[in-house]
């Protein structure tokens, strides 16, 4: 990885105005997009006629982070839209690694996510059929949340494993990534950071990504 990628979560933007709330994030390397179901989680955000909406209204690589029940059924058709990564949660489904076939069949990188409270090691063995590893350093389903710091010994033993050779996978982290929390995350070793409350209620959200996006690099030599 030579640098960091910074991906705005739109869950925090004024959901009226999504399209300008797009352009504010001008500089940003992906979009991220939470799509929760009320069933996974319990809030509801939108699905995939938003997501295809928003794939004409911007050139931003889009993140789509499902938090949803049954993601075999529904992840293809958010890399089939034109998804640049599709995320799903291991806690979701039987067969995870059918579930990043699929996606990727679809045209998509694949990414896995797990909770806070969910162990790495079971998966440790599929992650080389994925592209991403979204480590959720809070509980699913909101935005605004305080940053849980163990789920960052995760991120270092992933970080082990792709510095000696043994894996290829972009290490993402969501939830409570801020000003303070973003330097402990980059030093555990994640190459993408998730900032949904820090950047949208910044008075400039593009000055608030290029600001991550620094101290990120600063906090970790894997990112220079
Ligand atoms: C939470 C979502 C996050 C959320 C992060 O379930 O997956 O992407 O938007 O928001 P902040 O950065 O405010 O914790
Ligand atoms: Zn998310």
């Amino acid at each position: 990885m030579s640098h960091p990628l910074i991906a705005p979560s739109i869950l925090s933007a004024d959901f009226a105005r999504l399209a300008d709330e797009v352009a504010a994030v001008k500089g940003a390397d992906w979009l991220h997009v939470d799509v929760m179901d009320a069933h996974f989680v319990p809030n509801l955000t939108l699905g995939l006629p938003v997501v295809q909406s928003l794939l004409k209204a911007t050139d931003i690589p889009m993140d789509c982070h499902l938090m949803i029940d049954d993601p075999g059924r529904w992840a293809p058709g958010y890399a089939e839209a034109g998804a640049y990564n599709v995320t799903f949660h291991a806690e979701a489904t039987e067969n995870p690694v059918a579930v990043g076939r699929d996606i990727r069949a679809a045209g998509a990188k694949a990414g896995l996510s797990i909770k806070p409270g969910t162990p790495l090691e079971p998966y440790l063995e599929i992650l080389r059929d994925f592209d991403t590893l979204l480590v959720m350093s809070v509980e699913p389903g909101f935005g605004g949340q305080s940053f849980i710091p163990e789920v960052l010994d995760k991120v270092r033993t992933v970080r082990k494993l792709v510095d000696a050779g043994e894996l290829s996978i972009l290490v993402e982290i969501d939830g409570g990534i801020n000003a303070d929390t973003v330097e402990q995350a980059a030093e555990a070793g994640v190459d993408c950071f998730v900032a949904g409350s820090a950047v949208y209620s910044a008075a400039d959200p593009a000055a608030a990504v290029e600001s991550l996006r620094r101290q990120a690099v600063a906090a970790s030599p894997h990112l220079r």
